[in-house]
């Protein structure tokens, strides 16, 4: 089994986007608004997409965003291994700060990539949020 990252379009995002992540709402309701202006990356195992993430660059900053590995392949180290890729993107291109809307409960994942807890927490579709960072 070879594991592949790629750049991928905003619509390849989505079955995974949908399937892993809110699988009873509308097939829409994982698109974004600013999806066209996101760069998007994929894992393949072999031929198939099989985790996804979303980055967003705005005044210095990075913001990924959708992040989802299909659930038969969870747990097993690839979304490890796409967001490591990604934060090595943002690290590159000399931004101040890497950061997302944490699930709070996956908060603990994401202090093993040098993400700490802010102090902003909120609730959204019923959920517990964290904004989590990682500075540059
Ligand atoms: C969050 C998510 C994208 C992570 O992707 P993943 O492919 O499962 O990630 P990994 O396999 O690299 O890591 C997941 C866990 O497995 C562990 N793990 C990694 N490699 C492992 C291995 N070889 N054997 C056993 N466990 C392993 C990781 O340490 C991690 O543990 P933790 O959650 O207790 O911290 C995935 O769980 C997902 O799609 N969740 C649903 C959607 C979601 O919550 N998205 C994030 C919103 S903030």
């Amino acid at each position: 089994m070879t594991t592949k990252i790629i750049e991928i379009t905003a619509d390849e995002t989505l079955p995974i986007r949908h399937q892993v992540m809110w699988p009873n709402k509308p097939f829409d309701y994982v698109k974004l608004d600013n999806d066209n202006e996101g760069l998007h990356f994929g894992l393949y195992l072999d031929k198939e997409l099989i985790s996804v993430i979303s980055l967003f660059i705005m005044d210095s900053e990075a913001q990924f965003r959708k992040f989802a590995t299909l659930e038969n392949y969870q747990g097993k180290g690839y979304g490890s291994i796409l967001l490591n890729e990604i934060i090595h993107i943002a690290d590159k291109q000399s931004l101040k700060r890497i950061w997302c809307n944490a699930r709070r409960n996956k908060s603990q994942f994401y202090r093993k990539f040098g993400m700490e807890a802010t102090n902003n927490i909120f609730i959204k579709g019923g959920l517990d949020y964290v904004i989590m960072e990682r500075i540059f």
